[in-house]
This record gives structure tokens, C-alpha cells and sequence, in this order.
């Protein structure tokens, strides 16, 4: 029996590593094996992209270096994507692993999409992601762009390519929509501006409701 597909998705700072943690500590804690892994990847491409993202990978452009654009980053989140099933995901699940990923397909189809200025940009976007298969529940950490600046300030990293308020808030917004735009996916929106344990408990039911389905 294949393994079980589960995605954290949300904003900057919504809390998708944070609550990967906690659904993994309690799955080994229920005897379920299971494999939590990350988008960007560990992977070759992964490291790229995490240059990129912290400013230390940059491109030449008409007027000096620069991050990468928009098409750039793109095709390498869709790359890692295929190196990370290949090496990764699709192994454990065939196994009968159960894989949780903090962030997958939807992060690369919002944040690429919002990032290019053009929504029209989203069907290419989606184009370039088709072999990735839908996970059997993404749980999508809906929290206020205030909120998870709040996070973010308090933890003190480098400030990351997307980290922008307004960004932020229209990232918010497409992850909202989400559920909507892609009704044939599991896709479940769950308040994560609460506690991180009460946000837990709402995610760990989520998924022992998919279990038991099966
Ligand atoms: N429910 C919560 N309540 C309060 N603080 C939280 C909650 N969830 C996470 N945090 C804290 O907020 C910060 C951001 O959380 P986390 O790193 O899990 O977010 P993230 O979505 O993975 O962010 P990024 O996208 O930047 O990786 C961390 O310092 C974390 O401890
Ligand atoms: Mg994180």
C-alpha cells in the first residue's frame, strides 16, 4: 500500500516548518512511518534556489547584479521539484512511507505566479509543474501577513528575496483562493494564527482522518 502525500503550505512565517515538525514527532510517536523532507529540496537545484533566495546567488542584468527574475526561479523550483520526487518522495511513498514536504507545487504556482507581476503568467507556471503529482492533502497555515512578520522579525534571519509586507499580503490572498482554484485537490485551509499546538491538533486531525479513510 502506497504511503500517504502531505504538504504544508502558507505564507513567509505562517508556520509550515514548525508544524511539519510537530505532524512528524507525532507520526512516529503513532508508529506510522513516515519521512519529512523540505521545498527547496537538499538537492542540487534545492541549493541553487537557496542562494538565490538569501541574495548570495546572483545574475547579471542590464544595469548590474541582481537576483535571479522571476522565469529564472521558476524553472528552478520546477526542477528541484522533479529531482526531489525522483530522489525523494516517490521512493518513500512506494515504499508505503507516509511523506510530509514543507512546501510542494502550490508554493511555486503562488509565489511564482504573484512574483511575475502577471497573473496571466499562472497557466505556463502550471505547465512547467504538470509532472508533479497532487499530494493526498495540502494543509494551507492561513495566517494575517501581520502575524507572520511578527514571526519572522522575532526570529531573526536574513531577510529572504520575498520578504516584503505587501508581497506577503497578496500571497495571503492566492493562498485563500487556493481551494477554489483547484477544487479536484485536497486542499484544506485551517486557521494557523493560533497557538502552535492548538494549530497542531487541527492539523494532526486532518490527517488521521485521511488514515482512517483508507
Ligand atoms: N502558532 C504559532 N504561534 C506562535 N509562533 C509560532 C507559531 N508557529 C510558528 N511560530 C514561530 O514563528 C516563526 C516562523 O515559523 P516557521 O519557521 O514554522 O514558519 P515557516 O512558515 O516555516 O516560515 P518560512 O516560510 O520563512 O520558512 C518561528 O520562530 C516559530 O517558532
Ligand atoms: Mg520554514
Amino acid at each position: 500500500m502506497k504511503g500517504h502525500f502531505v504538504v504544508f503550505e502558507g505564507i513567509d512565517g505562517a508556520g509550515t516548518t514548525t508544524q511539519s515538525r510537530l505532524l512528524h514527532e507525532a507520526l512516529v510517536r503513532d508508529d506510522v512511518p513516515v519521512h519529512l523532507t523540505a521545498e527547496p529540496s537538499d538537492g542540487p537545484v534545492g541549493v541553487v534556489i537557496r542562494q538565490a533566495l538569501s541574495g548570495r546567488l546572483v545574475v547579471k542584468g542590464m544595469s548590474g547584479l541582481r537576483a535571479p527574475g522571476w522565469t529564472t526561479m521558476a524553472l528552478l523550483f520546477a526542477a528541484d521539484r522533479t529531482d526531489h520526487l525522483d530522489s525523494e518522495i516517490l521512493p518513500n511513498l512506494a515504499d508505503g512511507i507516509t511523506v510530509i514536504s514543507d512546501r510542494y507545487v502550490y508554493s511555486s504556482l503562488i509565489y511564482q505566479t504573484e512574483t511575475s507581476g502577471d497573473l496571466g503568467n499562472l497557466p505556463w507556471v502550471e505547465h512547467i509543474n504538470r509532472q508533479a503529482p497532487r499530494p493526498d492533502l495540502t494543509i494551507v497555515l492561513d495566517v494575517t501577513s501581520a502575524e507572520a512578520t511578527r514571526r519572522r522579525r522575532h526570529r531573526h534571519e536574513v531577510e529572504q528575496i520575498y520578504d516584503d509586507r505587501e508581497l506577503q499580503e497578496r500571497l495571503a490572498l492566492r493562498y485563500r483562493e487556493l481551494p477554489a482554484r483547484y477544487p479536484g485537490d485536497r486542499i484544506e485551509l485551517i486557521d494557523g494564527n493560533g497557538e502552535t499546538q492548538e494549530v497542531h491538533r487541527a492539523c494532526l486531525a486532518l490527517v488521521r482522518g485521511l488514515r482512517g479513510a483508507r
